[in-house]
């Protein structure tokens, strides 16, 4: 695996791997939820490129941008291991040079749910994976299903914005106990660890309810009631896919979804429903 660690240095590999290329954009710290991408990468590409880029634009102020797990070297062996061909991995000041001031917004829908807890985190997101595009110019994005509103913030851009790169999502690996892989699992003291996975659990029995037809501010509330006391509800909903707006009854494609702080740390967690 080689590593490229400038932008110009990437360009110089990119231009060059066979096709089709497929790439799986990461802030490292990687867990199989990361691998499991850069696997579904590898069998359906000619050459996968991994990006490691704790993006400071994404995090807001008082966020954990310092604090954020980072482990280069582990990252550095597990995707080699994966079969990765080319790993990029910036220096901040490569993709954010001095008077670097353009973004990409992709309005409403990167401000509801997480756009609301934390303003700018979408433009942020939707910027650097707009950057890391040009760059890498891969045929194949691949994302986790885990972050809900980013699978949808970046498909929207990928259209408005008219990206010639097709989009697939991965679905969210799990831990045995049903807790959604995350690098901020690491967080958890014991205790919230093993009160994590009430989060997937009220998630399941909110889909249940709203598919069996039960009036969605109840179906809420019992998927509330099933959280850990640790626990502290965020939001739980049921939104379009397309738009994050909140829907009344299930149409699909829709994700059922779910945020709770245990804690300092806060979870994300979903359900995609693609049928009725
Ligand atoms: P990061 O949180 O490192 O996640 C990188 C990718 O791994 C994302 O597409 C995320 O959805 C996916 N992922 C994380 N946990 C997963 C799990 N349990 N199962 C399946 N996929 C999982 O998301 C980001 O980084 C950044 O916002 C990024 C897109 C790299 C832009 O900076």
């Amino acid at each position: 695996m080689q590593t490229a660690d400038t932008v110009a240095h990437a360009r110089a590999f990119f231009d060059v791997l066979p096709r089709p290329l497929g790439f799986v954009p990461t802030m490292g710290a990687l867990h199989e939820g990361h691998l499991e991408l850069v696997r579904r990468a590898r069998a359906e590409s000619s050459s996968v490129v991994a990006s490691v880029f704790v993006n400071p634009l994404q995090f807001g102020p008082g966020e954990d941008l310092a604090t954020y797990p980072r482990d280069f070297e582990g990252d550095r062996q597990k995707l080699a291991h994966a079969g990765v061909d080319v790993l990029f991995a910036p220096e901040p000041t490569s993709m954010y040079p001095a008077h670097f001031s353009t973004s990409v917004d992709v309005g409403a829908l990167g401000q509801v749910f997480e756009g609301a807890i934390r303003p700018d985190h979408f433009r942020g997101v939707a910027t650097v994976v707009a950057k890391l595009l040009h760059i890498v110019s891969p045929d194949c994005l691949y994302l986790g299903q885990k972050d809900a509103q980013q699978t949808s913030v970046v498909k929207r851009m990928l259209r408005d914005l008219d990206f010639p790169v097709r989009l697939q999502i991965v679905p969210t690996m799990r831990e045995n106990d049903g807790l959604a892989m995350s690098s901020r699992n690491a967080y958890l003291s014991p205790e919230e660890r093993s009160a994590a996975p009430t989060l997937y659990l009220a998630l399941l029995a909110l889909r249940e309810s709203i598919e069996s037809g039960a009036p969605k501010a109840a179906a809420v509330e019992r998927a509330r009631a099933l959280l850990s006391p640790l626990a502290k509800a965020d939001y739980f909903d049921v939104v379009s896919a397309d738009t994050f707006e909140p829907l009344e009854r299930l149409r699909p494609p829709a994700f059922v979804v779910g945020a709770a702080r245990f804690g300092k740390t806060r979870l994300l967690d979903n359900l995609y429903v693609t049928q009725q």
